[in-house]
């Protein structure tokens, strides 16, 4: 594939609704500043323009014999191909199934985990979605600490495969935090969990729209067996995700969906199972978002990792230099723009005692950036990260079950992407700055049953800017 040549009105002029307009509160419109990557990216043209292209081949897949079936089965099975080649997996040892998302996917292994008995240790640090699947239904688990610093434990990871003497089946890790940016060093994890006899999965959400991943060769003990990562956080936002590893771990048992595709022989005595992937992806798959996801992959190659992360990091060690400057701002996890090789663009902050909600609203209403808040489904993490003591978590927890938000606590999260720019950042330095001097326009309610700030006496129509009709 040609190479792009990279410059950021280059990467910028790739990326889809970047000029669209957004209101304020004083009247104006003006250019949204979407520095909430961490959450959803926004679209690359190359996704969008696949997309385009495929629909017009658009048919069934595994189930038609008609050209155009046979097509769509043909381009679903490339995408899961360049899926391999993107994470570096042997082809040989290893399958892509295709899901909604990270979580979909990591529910789909864990019932696999389940099913087997096996242990799983994960960490404190996890988003939600690498906690719960592993714990509901009886699920072995157990959870690596983290540091004072919120960085992984690697000590406690070691100390707890050495106490479970040699009884964990895999350890499930992210690739890097949703909070804090924290890169995991994965292939490290990967070596200490194999000495043990356990496998490694990584839940790459945040990490794979970021740095180049090697999954590696089933021989070298660095290699990482599982890996998962959502399409919509890597400018392809049709709904599709992967997760990537052997297919052993899904041949005995029932899947955890059955239905049409699953099945080889059915009567009404007997089912055969079908082979992995087709085993692992129950009714019609989503192409669509399989193809979007296939020609992000491609085209964040394209652009090149070096480029990428170059960009990223320079970015970050800007931004992490301007916001810990501003008074009473304090960033959770490590502030040195010095240290961006260890993080990722993920930077999430308090602002003096400021609520976090408050912070994200102003942002939104007056300065059309967007950011996001509150606890980023990382609640064990972002409690330890805030120094949230056990009295102060039963009291707003207490609170919550009463319906009542008002205490929860959180913090306000800005995320880069490969296409925001330092002016961005400005802005958004420029904006923190005169909150915390408390210059601020509008006047923000607490809804107390939310948690959210609305702003008094301001209604906007989405409708005068996207409508159905
Ligand atoms: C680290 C991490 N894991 C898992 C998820 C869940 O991803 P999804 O919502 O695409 O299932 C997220 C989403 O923010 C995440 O950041």
């Amino acid at each position: 594939m040609a190479r792009v040549p990279l410059s950021i009105e280059t990467i910028r002029r790739q990326i889809v609704g970047l000029e669209q307009v957004v209101p304020l509160l004083d009247g104006r419109r003006r250019p949204y500043i979407n520095l909430d990557n961490g959450a959803s990216t926004p679209a690359l043209k190359s996704a969008q323009e696949k997309v385009n292209e495929f629909l017009e081949w658009y048919a069934s897949v595994h189930r038609g014999a008609g050209f155009k079936s046979q097509l769509s089965t043909w381009a679903y099975e490339e995408a899961r191909a360049i899926v391999l080649r993107f994470v570096g997996a042997d082809p040989r040892a290893n399958t892509a199934i295709f899901g909604k998302n990270t979580t979909d996917l990591l529910n789909k292994l864990a019932h696999h985990y389940r099913a087997r008995g096996e242990r799983v240790l994960t960490t404190t640090m996890e988003h939600h979605s690498n906690l719960l699947p592993w714990r509901v239904d009886g699920g072995l688990v157990d959870y690596v600490g983290v540091r004072a610093d919120g960085r992984l434990d690697e000590d406690d990871l070691v100390r707890k495969l050495e106490a479970y003497g040699g009884d964990v089946g895999l350890v499930a890790v992210s690739g890097a935090s949703n909070v804090t940016g924290y890169v995991t060093p994965i292939h490290r994890l990967a070596e200490i969990a194999h000495r043990f006899g356990a496998r490694i999965l990584v839940d790459a959400a945040q990490l794979a729209p970021h740095r180049q991943i090697e999954m590696g060769h089933p021989d070298d003990p660095a290699h990482i067996d599982f890996l998962v990562l959502s399409a919509h956080k890597m400018y392809a936002p049709f709904g599709s995700g992967a997760l990537i590893g052997p297919p052993d771990v899904f041949a005995d048992g029932v899947p955890d969906e059955v239905g049409g595709g699953v099945v080889d022989i059915v009567t009404l005595e007997r089912t055969v199972w079908n082979a992995l992937p087709e085993r692992g992806e129950a009714g019609s798959p989503n192409v669509v978002g399989a193809i979007a996801l296939a020609a992000a992959a491609e085209a964040l190659q394209a652009i090149g990792w070096p480029a990428i992360e170059a960009h990223e990091r320079e970015l970050t060690a800007y931004a992490l230099e301007a916001l810990r400057a501003i008074r009473g701002l304090r960033i959770l996890g490590s502030s040195d723009p010095a240290a961006v090789d260890e993080r990722l663009g993920v930077i999430s902050f308090v602002l003096g005692d400021m609520p976090h909600a408050l912070v994200a609203a102003i942002l939104a209403h007056e300065y059309g950036i967007g950011v996001r808040n509150g606890c980023f489904c990382a609640h064990p993490y972002l409690l330890q990260l805030l120094e949230v003591s056990p009295e102060e978590a039963q009291a707003y927890q207490a609170a919550i079950e009463r319906g009542d938000r008002t205490r929860i606590p959180g913090a306000v999260r800005a995320s880069l992407g490969i296409y925001n720019t330092r002016a961005e950042v400005d802005e958004l330095v420029a904006a923190l700055s005169r909150i915390a001097r408390g210059d601020v326009a509008g006047d923000y309610v607490l809804d107390r049953s939310t948690g959210d700030y609305a702003l008094q006496g301001y209604a906007v129509r989405f409708e005068d800017f996207f409508s159905f009709a």
